[in-house]
């Protein structure tokens, strides 16, 4: 956690928290009276109310985004210099089918950026996103962005209202979830033929005209380069004046191409990207980690330019996107597992003579200052006995501490493992044994 907190830190967001529960009219303002099937409603205890009194329902809180945008209203932060840069960790609960990794408490880390209407903060966020990543050594991850103005233009040249255009989201969200998967060979228990026929029902009983549903069943498997997604959507959306209009102002390019300059190469658009929430508005991006399989998606987020003044505050664009812990800590137990030695001793320390004790009781006392754990031979071992010993418990570093180590305030470290041994300051042996048992640079 601590890795995660000095990266988002580091580009200037400050922590605040909200409420484990919140009022469940804040939800319902954006997602109406279908959001309590979800979610977990509760009611103040009826021996405190009074008959006067109207029965407040609250919510275990489901997400962060909603009550960030409360407080911000309801609090100087909306006063403060833009863009506003705060996140937050926290449980979440949903009524969800549990499974692993899809839980009904789960932990979110989030940040959310209010006040930039510009797409320099949508680069700037998902740069962010991806260096968390990264700062955990969670180097495989796929990023797919998407315009939702493109779906929404679109839509509304078919006559389908905001809130027709969100349920007709969702149904395309939970398809294009279902075939990134089994791109990635992910068992579901459905074929691709199965997905696309349910989708197809889905988009009828939602009052889709066939020709609509036959551009939606394309955006389905329309992702990958923008010099050769673009061209396809507007080929597909020819027809439709709002929708090109919105492919033309779209800020996907820009931000596509600003995050392969920054080094971020799997990184695609896919236009089945909707999202499952209902408030969002233009880019929106989610990361996959395949190593999770059927759980795959790490972070969600995107742009929500209306949620602020819809809860009744001012004009504000805004942004974010939130981490779901408990699938990064599967991720990081997964990749980091090989790592893991089998011996509850990280290293043995072995001298030349009992005349090298100070030095190596001061090393072993400084590593297990840092959580190390550490031995020094108390059997008077000789020297090649001693790391015999350590190879035999697999330990996976020995310490070696003869006349010249000492004299000179060094140590020889040996990676048990691989053989290799190389002689070094005490502050490079503690960053080589974190990296290498502790995955951290
Ligand atoms: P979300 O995609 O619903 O977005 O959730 C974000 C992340 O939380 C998901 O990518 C997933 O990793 C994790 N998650 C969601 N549900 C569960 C679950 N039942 N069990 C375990 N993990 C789960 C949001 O919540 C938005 N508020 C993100 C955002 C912030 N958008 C703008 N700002």
């Amino acid at each position: 956690m601590e890795t995660i907190r000095k990266t988002i830190e580091s580009y200037g967001y400050a922590e605040v928290q909200t409420p484990t529960f919140e009022f469940l009219k804040l939800f319902e303002i954006r997602s109406g009276e279908k959001f309590r099937d979800d979610v977990f409603v509760f009611q103040d205890p009826t021996k405190y109310l009074k008959d006067e009194d109207k029965v407040v329902d609250y919510v275990l809180r489901p997400e962060y985004t909603a009550p960030i945008c409360r407080m911000y209203i309801t609090s100087d932060l909306c006063i403060q210099p833009k863009p506003v840069k705060i996140y937050y960790i926290g449980s979440c609960y949903r009524y969800e089918t549990p499974q692993p990794g899809r839980y009904r408490e789960f932990t979110q880390v989030g940040v959310e950026l209010i006040g930039s209407p510009h797409p320099e903060a949508d680069v700037e966020l998902i740069i962010l996103a991806a260096e968390v990543l990264k700062a955990l050594k969670l180097k495989k991850f796929i990023i797919r962005i998407n315009d939702l103005n493109i779906l929404r233009g679109l839509l509304s040249d078919f006559d389908h209202d905001y809130d027709a255009q969100n349920r007709i989201f969702n149904a395309i969200d939970g398809a294009a979830g279902a075939l990134r998967k089994l791109d990635l060979n992910v068992p579901i228990n459905k074929t691709r033929e199965g997905v696309i026929e349910e989708v197809q029902t889905e988009l009828k009983e939602l009052g889709v005209a066939p020709e609509l549903s036959k551009i939606l069943e394309s955006f389905l498997e329309l992702h990958g380069d923008a010099k050769e997604v673009i061209p396809r959507i507007q080929a597909l959306v020819k027809k439709a004046p709002t929708a090109v209009k919105a492919i033309d102002n779209s800020p996907l390019k820009f931000v596509v191409e600003k995050l392969k300059n920054y080094g971020l190469i799997d990184c695609e658009i896919d236009l089945g990207i909707a999202r499952g929430l209902d408030y969002y508005t233009n880019i929106v991006f989610e990361i996959d980690l395949p190593i999770l399989g059927n759980q795959k998606q790490v972070c969600g987020g995107g742009r929500y330019n209306r949620l602020i003044q819809e809860f009744g505050g001012e004009d504000t664009p805004a942004t974010g996107f939130a981490f779901g812990f408990d699938r990064l800590l599967l991720a990081y137990s997964k990749v980091h597992e090989r790592k893991k030695p089998s011996s509850p001793v990280d290293a043995l320390i072995c001298t030349y003579s009992p005349d090298e004790q100070d030095w190596a009781l001061q090393v072993a006392g400084e590593l297990r200052k840092e959580g190390f754990k550490v031995e020094i031979d108390l059997m008077r071992r000789k020297f090649k006995s001693s790391l015999s010993n350590a190879n035999k418990r697999e330990i996976p570093f020995a310490i070696i501490i003869g006349p010249t180590e000492k004299e000179q305030q060094e140590l020889t470290l040996k990676d048990l493992e691989s053989g290799i041994q190389d002689t070094m300051t005490y502050d490079d042996a503690l960053n080589e044994m974190k990296e290498k048992l502790w995955g951290i640079d």
